[in-house]
């Protein structure tokens, strides 16, 4: 009698094992038909696992880059030129805040929360550009930064407004639009510079010197180089691969280069006819990866601050979330109220 009922159990379990089986391939196979007809994938329709955790990586990773980015422009805000440049500047660093907010949000359709991601931003397990843990050394960084980071920013974005993520998708259009008014503040911030005395002029070349390397390291390591991409450009979350992107960002930017009266801190940049694009000189990527590894020159500052304006924001979550509840409860209280006016009339 034991042994009828042991061999039954474990003939269910193996059932349901194969059932299981059989309904993640179903599953599998929808899913995979829904990225080939480019349809998006939305929070509560299955997805493989490495999909998911694939997408949490990289959308907490751009979350905490557009937060940890407001850092080396805020720098500048005090210290802006007139009351219209500081406008603009807070203007700017507000948006940046308001990305992280609308991609935080993206990434907790995945199932995970806000209050997790920090944790890893802030005990260093999940990373954020590079880029910003470069100095703002003078007044022009701001504008080379608005021309070229938020530039390149814009050239990685745009695609991924087609992204197969719905969520993380349509996040994209929105901080596409305020990406490329980030881009234009800069680009005028350095004409004026550029077209300015003799030491502006120079300011804003220095400016371009030191952030054109480190934004074009911003598209990622070569593509042959590049673990995720392959698999990331099977699910369509990315489009093109870091090489194509790089190309075409330089592409796009001699030519802003030439109008701005500015030059391109690369002897090697040269427009090749026959491939139709320009050839330009070789990344340092001893440098991106040392940066990358915590080695920036400000890798320590931008993490320290981040922790700091973390805990001193807890009193405004906590009252926040004070006043959230206060709020539910009353709604909760005012519904028992009704019904028990209603069960004294029954
Ligand atoms: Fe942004
Ligand atoms: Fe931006």
């Amino acid at each position: 009698m034991a042994t009828a009922s042991a061999h039954h159990t474990a003939r269910t379990q193996a059932d349901e094992a194969a059932d299981e089986a059989a309904r993640t391939a179903a599953y599998e196979v929808v899913f995979d038909a829904a990225v080939a007809a480019d349809e998006r994938i939305e929070p509560r329709d299955w997805m493989p696992d490495a999909y998911r955790s694939t997408l949490v990586r990289q959308i907490a990773q751009h979350a905490h880059s557009e937060i940890i980015g407001m850092q080396p422009e805020a720098n500048w805000i005090t210290r802006a030129p007139s009351l219209r440049r500081k406008a603009i500047l807070m203007a700017k660093v507000q948006d940046e805040a308001g990305h992280g907010l609308y991609l935080y949000s993206a990434a907790e359709t995945l199932g995970v929360s806000r209050d997790e991601l920090l944790d890893k931003l802030h005990s260093g397990r999940q990373k954020y550009s590079s880029i910003f843990n470069y100095p703002t050394l003078t007044w022009a960084d701001v504008g080379a930064i608005g021309w070229l980071v938020d530039g390149a920013a814009i050239t990685n974005q745009v695609p991924l407004c087609r992204c197969s993520y719905g969520p993380y998708a349509r996040a994209m259009i929105r901080v596409c639009k305020e990406e490329s008014f980030h881009q234009r503040q800069g680009y005028e911030l350095l004409l004026a510079l550029s077209q300015g005395t003799p030491e502006q002029h120079a300011m804003a070349q220095d400016a371009v010197d030191r952030w054109w390397w480190p934004s074009l390291m911003m598209f990622g390591p070569p593509d042959d180089e590049s673990s995720h991409s392959a698999q990331s450009m099977a699910w369509k979350i990315k489009r093109h691969s870091n090489d194509e992107l790089r190309q075409r960002f330089v592409d796009i930017c001699v030519p802003q280069a030439e109008s701005l009266g500015l030059t391109l801190p690369d002897p090697d940049l040269v427009w090749n006819e026959e491939r139709g694009h320009h050839d330009f000189g070789a990344i340092d990527w001893t440098e991106f990866w040392e940066v990358l590894k915590g080695n920036g020159p400000c890798n320590d500052q931008r993490i320290t601050q981040r922790r700091r304006a973390h805990e001193e924001g807890a009193w405004v979550r906590e009252a926040a979330a004070a006043y959230a509840d206060k709020h539910t409860n009353r709604a909760v209280g005012s519904t028992s109220t009704t019904g028990e006016t209603g069960a004294t009339r029954a």
